[in-house]
């Protein structure tokens, strides 16, 4: 078992292949605090580490009556108002209107594998992949149970995190705060990363000093959203992608989410995670369970880079499920900005007869289907077909394209409904909005009460209608506004705290019983772009469409900071025409493509009516996407630069797990006059190995290519780009 406890020391060790993570019992009183988490430790006598000391302006020693002891005590997970005056990790309401908790252990279990969160997104494994350890805390006054459980891979240096209340007492109390994680380290001059942005231009990533006082990211726009995303990183501050110290938390939830790091008068630092508190408030009644979604956390002491391909790795073999996870996905045509809601079963079918015959694999039909939807400002709801557009059905269209060799994938928007939709005229009380106050329209849409059973069911048997009535093997899932007025006919004072995750609960409920019963089915997540590319939704979609930013030249800082965390398997990624249509820039389509090769690869244009010479690429991008996308699906990412930083060039590479192939790939953003060829350093190969650079004789070592590195000669004009394939000879 790679989680051990020691009696005597009262100490638990909990080991991944190249991390510890210790947790120690103290005082008779059984606080249970933090003690490492780090790289591997072969002993466990590290409870000298055990920060128990007075704080210095106190005379007596150990006097666990005084304030102090809570405030600097480096806990696992905090109390609430009885000392501790740094953020707390869980609060409650009494019926007496108190909010205090105090917590000391009651018991524990360790047993391998790792059990399910109901209804909850999680990551799995077997007994062989990892162990579990449940701390059982308890507040004696309240009889209040929390449970803290973190599960430790052996072969990947993540440890995951989440927290179960129960309420053992007679009366109910309600849950106002319940962080998923709380870890009070050293405050060691730290870094952070967070990921800041807005739609079209998601995940920017932003490094920073961590400063004295709280900093953190959130939404309480009811998902994850464009602007902040639920991943914060604490890095030494000279760690670079292949050296020092970096710590990961990605919280594996789609709603509301605050990460915060808070630096206190004794230079420690807490870090926590959870559902963001703003709104929270859950009903516990006497003898119910509430449990909070997981933290996945990761360590790596060889910098940025291994943070990520350890995440890259956990999220591919312990996150995504379903007969997609290990396959190559069809390349895909998707006609959104081909034809926006402009189109017919001729159009449709005349870009499927062109992209058939160029190797294209999919037709996926987005918005515009159905119901009166001829503008974005109607028929959400009213999932049946528009055979004003599509004539002769959509059995009709799908045959036909199935008959050019193609599958078909559709779009839906199920979580919304527009005022003037059939489903609104009939169910007006089914959309979110307070009584006697007019709910705030968002892109001319309400959002359905999906914490109700009726509107969930109703839904999902929408969904399937359509799914069974044609061969229909993929689904966009769109999602394109955010939540307010949160109330509706059947939510009152006692329910509302619940709402947003209720309402949480709802997607996933909806998710679960699509895939359970279209098991075949390819789902891609979308949230008007990525507002919604989180490690929940990756638990029911293998891939997720990144941004609604399709030039390549924005796409660059949008997927490095993807990439640092989420493999490239799961980044829908299309070349799509130019000018582009979010900031109207040219780009040679060979640089489009190059920079979509990196995610799921498909196209997002008019393929009728593209210029020739792009046409007449795409057959070559087609067979490009074959011969490496095995290599991109699975590999090990590496970043090289960043143009996010350097304002010039990006490049970043893909190593086969045997260290066979490797594929660089390099944008020059823009050009410049006298500046020389580019010497790049190459990483992750094995050092033996010989290997031959595709289209030259050079052949090389490992060794020199990683010293080295090879020449990428200077491209000439802007937004140019190059691949380059390193391939073991014997
Ligand atoms: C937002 C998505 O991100 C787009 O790709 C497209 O599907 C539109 N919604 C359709 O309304």
């Amino acid at each position: 078992m790679n989680i051990q406890y020691h009696e005597e020391l009262k100490i638990f060790k909990l080991d991944t292949k190249n991390t510890s993570y210790v947790i120690g019992v103290v005082d008779e009183e059984e606080f249970v605090g933090h003690i490492y988490y780090g790289k591997k430790l072969d002993e466990f006598q590290v409870g000298y580490l055990m920060r128990t000391e007075e704080a210095p302006f106190v005379p007596s020693k150990n006097n666990r009556d005084r304030t102090s002891f809570y405030d600097c005590f480096p806990v696992e997970y905090t109390g609430h108002g009885v000392g501790d005056f740094r953020d707390s990790s869980i609060s409650v309401k009494t019926k007496a209107g108190h909010s205090a908790v105090c917590l000391t252990l009651k018991s524990y279990e360790i047993y391998a594998g790792k059990k399910k969160l109901q209804g909850l997104p999680a990551t799995f494994g077997e007994e062989a992949d990892c162990s579990t350890l449940e701390l059982t805390l308890w507040d004696k006054v309240l009889n209040l149970e929390v449970m803290l459980s973190y599960t430790a891979y052996r072969e990947l240096d993540a440890i995951i995190r989440s927290v179960k209340v129960k309420n053992c007492g007679q009366e109910s109390l309600v849950l106002t705060k319940i962080m998923s994680m709380c870890l009070d380290m050293d405050q060691d001059g730290y870094d952070m990363i967070t990921m800041h942005g807005s739609w079209a231009r998601e995940r920017h990533v932003q490094r920073k000093a961590v400063g004295l006082g709280k900093q953190s990211v959130g939404s309480v726009r009811g998902e994850s959203s464009h602007q902040e995303h639920p991943f914060l990183a604490l890095l030494d501050d000279k760690a670079t992608q292949e050296s020092g110290n970096v710590y990961g938390f990605h919280f594996v939830y789609s709603g509301n989410f605050l990460a915060q790091v808070e630096v206190s008068q004794f230079d420690s630092l807490r870090m926590m995670m959870g559902i963001h508190p703003t709104d929270f408030a859950w009903n516990l009644q006497a003898g119910s369970e509430f449990q909070a979604p997981e933290v996945v956390m990761v360590y790596s002491s060889e910098g940025i880079g291994q943070m990520s391909r350890t995440y890259h790795d956990l999220y591919r073999n312990h996150l995504i499920r379903g007969s997609y996870k290990d396959k190559k996905r069809p390349i895909l045509i998707n006609n959104w900005e081909a034809t926006y809601f402009e189109f017919d079963t001729d159009k449709l079918l005349n870009i499927a007869r062109e992209a058939s015959g160029l190797g294209i694999e999919m037709l996926v039909m987005d918005d515009g289907w159905f119901g009166n939807r001829f503008d974005d400002n109607r028929a959400l709801g009213d999932w049946f077909v528009n055979e004003e557009k599509l004539k002769g059905g959509l059995k009709y269209l799908v045959d036909e394209v199935n008959k050019l060799g193609m599958k078909f994938g559709i779009w839906f928007e199920p979580e919304m409904i527009s005022p003037d939709s059939e489903l609104y005229r009939a169910h007006p009380d089914w959309a979110i909005a307070i009584d006697g106050r007019t709910p705030s329209l968002c892109r001319g849409q309400y959002v359905l009460d999906l914490t109700r059973k009726e509107v969930v069911d109703y839904t999902f048997e929408s969904l399937r209608k359509i799914l069974t009535s044609a061969n229909i093997e993929y689904v966009k899932w769109d999602m394109n506004r955010q939540l307010t007025d949160i109330g509706g006919a059947f939510t009152n004072a006692d329910s509302v705290g619940e709402f947003y995750h209720r309402y949480m609960l709802g997607v996933y409920e909806l998710q679960e019983r699509l895939i359970t019963e279209f098991p075949n089915l390819l789902l891609e997540n979308c949230s008007g772009g990525g507002a919604r590319f989180d490690p929940g939704m990756l638990y029911y979609s293998p891939q997720i469409w990144c941004s609604d930013d399709t030039d390549a030249i924005e796409r660059l800082a949008i997927q490095e900071g993807t990439a640092m965390i989420y493999p490239l398997s799961t980044m829908g990624a299309h070349v799509s025409d130019c000018p582009n249509h979010t900031v109207g820039r040219n780009t040679p389509f060979e640089t489009r493509g190059h920079v979509a090769l990196a995610g799921t690869f498909g196209y997002e244009l008019d393929v009728t009516k593209i210029p020739e010479e792009d046409r007449t690429m795409i057959p070559e991008q087609v067979s490009m996407y074959h011969k490496y996308n095995d290599l991109v699906r699975t590999g090990d990412y590496y970043r090289i630069a960043s143009y996010h930083e350097n304002h010039f060039y990006d490049c970043y590479q893909v190593v086969s797990k045997d260290k066979t192939e490797c594929l660089i790939t390099f944008v020059q953003v823009l050009n410049r006059p006298n500046y020389k060829n580019r010497r790049i350093l190459i990483k992750g190969l094995n050092p033996e190995f010989r290997y031959q650079l595709e289209g030259s004789e050079l052949v090389l070592k490992g060794s020199t290519l990683m010293h080295a590195g090879i020449m990428v000669e200077k491209l000439w004009g802007d937004f140019r780009s190059k691949l380059l394939y390193l391939k073991v000879v014997q």
